[in-house]
């Protein structure tokens, strides 16, 4: 008797659960976001979002820099002054300082 019931109650859990994880996945599938159009981005920028992240990231956020460059009164004055800082900061070659100033260029709009 004690058997049939643990049984029984095993059951109706296991149906109430899975009830349960069916609605979520219907939800979950309704609720998700759209795919982003894919962004307008030259050929070094994803490059240097990879390469920001394997020599920069440790220390900083992508998007602080970008604001730097966005915020800046002069924009291509304060890029020049980010490459040159990066010849001595940071461990990225010239090609690599080039990409990631593309890509953080990117980042800034425009
Ligand atoms: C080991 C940590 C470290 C790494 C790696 C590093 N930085 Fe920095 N960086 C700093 C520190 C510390 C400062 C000075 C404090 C600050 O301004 O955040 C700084 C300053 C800067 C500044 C000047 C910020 C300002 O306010 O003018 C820029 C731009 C910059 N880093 C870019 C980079 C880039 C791009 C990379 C990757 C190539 C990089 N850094 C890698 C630690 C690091």
């Amino acid at each position: 008797m004690a058997t049939r019931d643990v049984r029984r109650a095993t059951i109706v859990l296991c149906a109430v659960f899975l009830a349960a994880a069916a609605a979520f996945a219907v939800m979950a599938g309704r609720t998700a976001p759209a795919p982003a159009p894919p962004a307008a981005v030259s050929p070094a920028e994803p490059e240097g979002a990879r390469i920001f992240a394997s020599r920069c990231a440790a220390c900083h956020q992508a998007w602080e820099i970008a604001q730097l460059i966005r915020d800046a009164p002069d924009r291509p004055a304060r890029k020049n002054a980010i490459a040159s800082l990066l010849s001595n900061h940071g461990d990225a070659s010239a090609d690599e300082a080039d990409a990631i100033l593309a890509y953080l260029d990117g980042l800034a709009g425009g």
